[in-house]
């Protein structure tokens, strides 16, 4: 099958590739045109494993083309993805501006009849809008569908892979049958097609990512809880998650969520509500807890060493929002390292993949105040204590004998409760989120 796919991030790129490595002919295009020149080169605007093996092996068979030409690309498909981004309003809906440009540029573009399939997450009717603008603009007969993408930063290839379902959401068998068969490679082992209608499949979206975020926020009300009574969330964790109907994902209590999806998703889909009548009073909580939670470890050194960090040096280790990825897009290092440097902290920070992007992220402001190290142990050299944020697999088990060397004060906060309390028999003081 021939296939456009607009934009080129984590998500278009990501399926872009996927589907050329199936034999597939596809067109990745962006308007980013640096981007786009980096990447036929064999340069990868994103950290993700695996990923470029599959870009450059597909671009050599001639299987995967990266292209500014919207037309060039438009002209051989007939299946076109919208993969663009749809970030976050200050009003906390969803930024359509670049799904309806899309739309705007496919319209003037269009030559034969075509299948739009909307792959952005976008609030409910937003596909209608989009077949909307490119009949408004175009003769040519176009036909949408729905179907919201799943991968996880980090894992993304493996995920895209090996769905756990499909998601399609379409009017008509035709379409559904069109798109059974581009995704039939991926799911072989049985199938995992899951069909409805357009409006229920861009919900099914935003109601995943909420219920994960919902998890999150519930257990790390539930460590809140742990603290000011006594208990230990990591125990309260294994009794829980040892019910199958609950299960052990996604309730691990920490210093709160981010990334380019659950703030800005939860957002919306509570937008949408308010925008329609409805006040939902569960997800406007599961914000709010999150945000609280990003301050947790600020307040936890706040107590220790007080409000004033004057004369104080912290190292971080991880800035990324979640191991895997260097996307920093909501990271909870962008407010913890900005909170701490104005109360008159110094920073030395360490990522092994997100500090350039963190770099470009965080207020230029606070850059004056962080230093960027080379490695986990440079960046904790005389440090008065070690705050970990993102639990990267290189931090799991470090050199404890090094750490009582490297830091001034052998003062941890952990904030992903990966450390084992037995590391407070070493002289370690060990701060942790709910135990
Ligand atoms: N990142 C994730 O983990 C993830 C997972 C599932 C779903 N999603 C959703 O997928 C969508 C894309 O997310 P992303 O993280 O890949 O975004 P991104 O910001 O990484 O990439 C978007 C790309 O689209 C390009 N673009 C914008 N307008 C364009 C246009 N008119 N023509 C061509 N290219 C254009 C941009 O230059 C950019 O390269 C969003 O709706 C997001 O919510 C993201």
């Amino acid at each position: 099958m021939n296939i456009t796919v607009i934009g080129t991030g984590y998500v278009g790129l990501v399926t872009g590739a996927c589907f050329s490595k199936m034999g597939n002919k596809v067109y990745c295009v962006d308007i980013d045109e640096n981007k786009i020149n980096g990447l036929k080169n064999g340069q990868m605007p994103i950290f993700e494993p695996n990923l470029k093996t599959i870009v450059v092996d597909s671009q050599k068979r001639g299987d995967l083309i990266f292209t500014t030409d919207l037309k060039i690309a438009l002209d051989d498909t007939n299946i076109i993805f919208i993969a663009v981004g749809t970030p976050m309003n200050d009003d906390g809906s969803a930024n359509l501006d670049y799904v309806f440009e899309a739309a705007r540029n496919i319209a003037e573009s269009i030559t034969h009849e075509s299948l739009i399939v909307v792959k952005s997450t976008v609030p409910i009717g937003t596909s209608f809008e989009i077949k909307k603008i490119i009949n408004s603009i175009s003769d040519v007969k176009v036909d949408i569908a729905s179907n919201p993408e799943f991968l996880k930063e980090g894992r993304a290839i493996e995920d895209f892979m090996h769905p756990d379902r499909v998601v399609i959401g379409a009017e008509s068998e035709e379409v559904f049958e069109i798109l059974k068969e581009l995704y039939r490679p991926f799911t072989l082992n049985h199938e995992r097609f899951v069909l409805m209608d357009i409006k229920s499949s861009e919900l099914t979206k935003y109601v995943s990512n909420a219920m994960l975020a919902t998890k999150i926020s519930f257990m790390n009300e539930i460590a809140n809880i742990c603290e000011v009574t006594g208990a230990n969330i990591q125990e309260v964790r294994r009794g829980v998650g040892s019910d199958k109907r609950i299960g052990y994902d996604y309730i691990y209590a920490g210093c709160g969520y981010g990334g380019s999806c659950f703030p800005k998703d939860v957002n919306a889909l509570i937008n949408t509500a308010k925008a329609n009548g409805y006040y939902p009073r569960i997800l406007s909580q599961v914000e709010e807890v999150n945000l609280n939670q990003k301050n947790v470890l600020v307040n936890k050194v706040a107590d220790r060493f007080g409000d004033d960090l004057n004369g104080l040096t912290f190292g971080i280790w991880g800035l990324s929002f979640k191991p895997g990825t260097d996307d920093v897009r909501e990271s909870t290092s962008l407010v913890v390292i900005s909170k701490l440097i104005d109360k008159g902290a110094k920073i030395r920070a360490y990522d092994p993949q997100a500090m350039d992007e963190f770099k470009k992220t965080i207020d230029e402001m606070y850059l004056d105040s962080i230093e960027f190290s080379e490695n986990r142990y440079s960046a904790i050299e005389n440090c008065d204590a070690l705050i970990l944020i993102t639990e990267w697999k290189e931090f799991r088990n470090p050199d404890f004998a090094l750490l009582s060397e490297n830091l001034n004060k052998k003062v941890i906060f952990d904030g992903r409760n990966i450390y084992s309390k037995k590391i407070t028999s070493m002289g370690f003081e060990l701060h942790q989120i709910g135990c």
